[in-house]
């Protein structure tokens, strides 16, 4: 299955991904990474594998529509089955959503409904779980609230900031993504009790 994956920064979920993807018996492969800004490390990351890169920034656009629209027609131009947006900040609109919708999935640093947003790490530490973890769900218009695919737990530790844990959680989150990516592909995943498939 064709994937393409929108990134905003390090880029450590799409390694893991570039480094599952080159085994056909994996049945995902990433065709291209998009970012909307041309600073994310995780531009060189791809580069360096010799996948194709775009960015998309919204600085260059009169407005969000405009934007989200040259967005869609980026990603299309690589026709993908899945996308996944890994440590990607910004909402995509309703240009994006019609095109990919239902096909698109996040990576979330919190277990979810908890913690939704940009902060989902800081946020758990301040409410003072001691369980926390990482989603990837199916992304509909909200902000991280489409329906579930998958989650795991990682444990609050005494003394926890919010590097130390983020940094525990994306060990977890990114051995998650590429499971996930790689089951859609290859036999689907129950999802709101019916099987989404990809590719
Ligand atoms: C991940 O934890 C993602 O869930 C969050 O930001 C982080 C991105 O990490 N939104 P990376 O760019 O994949 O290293």
């Amino acid at each position: 299955a064709r994937v393409v994956v929108l990134v905003s920064g390090t880029g450590s979920n799409l390694a893991a991904l570039l480094a599952a993807h080159g085994d056909p018996a994996y049945g995902a492969r990433v065709v291209a990474v998009v970012s909307n800004t041309a600073d994310a490390p995780a531009l060189a990351k791809a580069q360096a594998v010799g996948v194709a890169t775009a960015v998309v920034a919204p600085g260059d656009f009169p407005d969000r529509a405009a934007w989200d629209a040259a967005l869609a027609r980026t990603v299309e131009v690589f026709d993908p089955e899945l996308v996944v947006l890994a440590g990607f900040m910004r909402i995509l609109g309703e240009p994006f959503l019609a095109r990919f919708g239902g096909r698109i999935v996040n990576t979330h640093p919190a277990l979810l409904p908890s913690f939704p947003g940009a902060h989902g790490v800081r946020d758990a530490l301040a409410y003072g779980v001691r369980v926390t973890g990482c989603t990837v769900h199916l992304v509909d218009a909200g902000v991280d609230t489409g329906p579930i695919v998958a989650q795991r737990a990682v444990e609050v530790l005494d003394g926890d900031d919010e590097a130390g844990l983020h940094e525990r959680i994306k060990a977890v989150e990114r051995e998650l993504l590429v499971d996930v990516v790689g089951r859609l592909a290859r036999e689907g995943y129950a999802v709101d009790g019916r099987t989404v498939r990809i590719g």
